[in-house]
């Protein structure tokens, strides 16, 4: 019983000191990116120039304010059906109005459209869902961009969707943005926001910031580059850094034992069976315990 206990606070205190290398690996990679993100994205012109994508369908979560908003302007003004899937839709209306505006003159109106999604709420992501669902329509790329501020969580988040990835032929890839000026610092301390603002030279616009998005959805080579990864022995998916070029991702990307936890959990935590994706796959119904009940 003693041992036990004692085997226990040991495996507390390992998780608390992983917690805090963890912690310091990952600012002094903020750090890095922060320094040299001008530098190593020299390369590239801004805008990033886009190919016409008049046959695509993208849908971008939170594009109301920073790098989704600038995302997915660009996207609709190189043609792409946008689909601005917010939570203030009130937000996205006058923003499609702006820039139906601003664009008047150059071309075809652009084409965007507002959706209700709240990524707090399952219940809204499933209702989400089932309005597009019954369109029948194409979707051709998802930009999870809605988001907030949290070191550490970019990591898992990559693992658990490579698990989707190689079992579909979906192609699913991770991105950093590099440190871009955007309301993204808003729920954090004070000082870091006062630090945050006053980095002009080193920080990049949202303009700037969106060049990764923007060439992982629609670089004609990453399909290719994807498919390549899934049939390594330690599949991971592809990482694009701010400065547009694949990178090797962290370890923990290939850690196949916490991508089994992360995507146990997610599902879970989603309110979906364990062998959901295996069912899809067959073509079956699988049943989400959120999306029953209007909030
Ligand atoms: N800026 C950076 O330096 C940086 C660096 C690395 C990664 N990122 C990531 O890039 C992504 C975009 O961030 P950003 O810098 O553009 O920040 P931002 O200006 O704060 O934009 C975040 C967007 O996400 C939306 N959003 C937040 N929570 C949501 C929810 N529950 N449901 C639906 N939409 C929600 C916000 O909507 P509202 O306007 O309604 O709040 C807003 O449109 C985030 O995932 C962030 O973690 C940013």
């Amino acid at each position: 019983m003693k041992m036990s206990s004692e085997a226990s606070s040991l495996t507390k205190k390992k998780k608390q000191g992983l917690g805090w290398i963890e912690s310091i690996k990952g600012w002094s990679c903020v750090f890095h990116e922060f320094l040299f993100q001008r530098f190593t994205a020299s390369h590239l012109q801004n805008p990033l120039p886009l190919p016409s994508l008049n046959h695509l369908t993208c849908i971008v979560t939170g594009s109301t304010s920073g790098i989704g908003r600038e995302t997915a302007r660009q996207l609709a003004e190189a043609g792409a059906h946008v689909v601005m899937a917010v939570r203030n839709t009130k937000a996205a209306h006058e923003l499609i109005q702006q820039w139906q505006k601003d664009w008047s003159g150059k071309g075809l109106p652009l084409n965007l459209e507002a959706m209700e999604l709240d990524l707090l709420s399952l219940d809204s992501v499933v209702r989400f869902c089932n309005v597009w669902n019954v369109r029948l329509s194409p979707l051709h790329v998802l930009i999870n961009n809605a988001g907030i501020f949290a070191m550490g969580v970019y990591k898992p988040r990559r693992i658990c969707r490579q698990q989707a990835c190689t079992e579909t032929r979906i192609s699913v890839v991770c991105l950093s943005p590099g440190i871009v000026l955007t309301n993204v610092a808003r729920d954090l301390p004070r000082y870091v926001q006062v630090q945050y603002a006053l980095i002009p030279y080193f920080i990049f616009s949202p303009q700037e910031g969106c060049r990764s998005t923007l060439f992982s959805a629609t670089d004609s080579q990453i399909p290719e580059h994807c498919e390549m990864l899934k049939t390594n022995d330690k599949p991971i998916c592809t990482f694009i850094s701010q400065n547009c070029k694949h990178t090797k991702p962290s370890e923990e990307a290939h850690n196949i034992e916490t991508a089994n936890r992360v995507w146990e959990k997610t599902m879970e935590l989603i309110g979906l069976p364990l062998d959901a994706l295996e069912k899809l796959i067959e073509g079956q119904e699988v049943q989400c315990r959120y999306g029953t009940h209007q909030e």
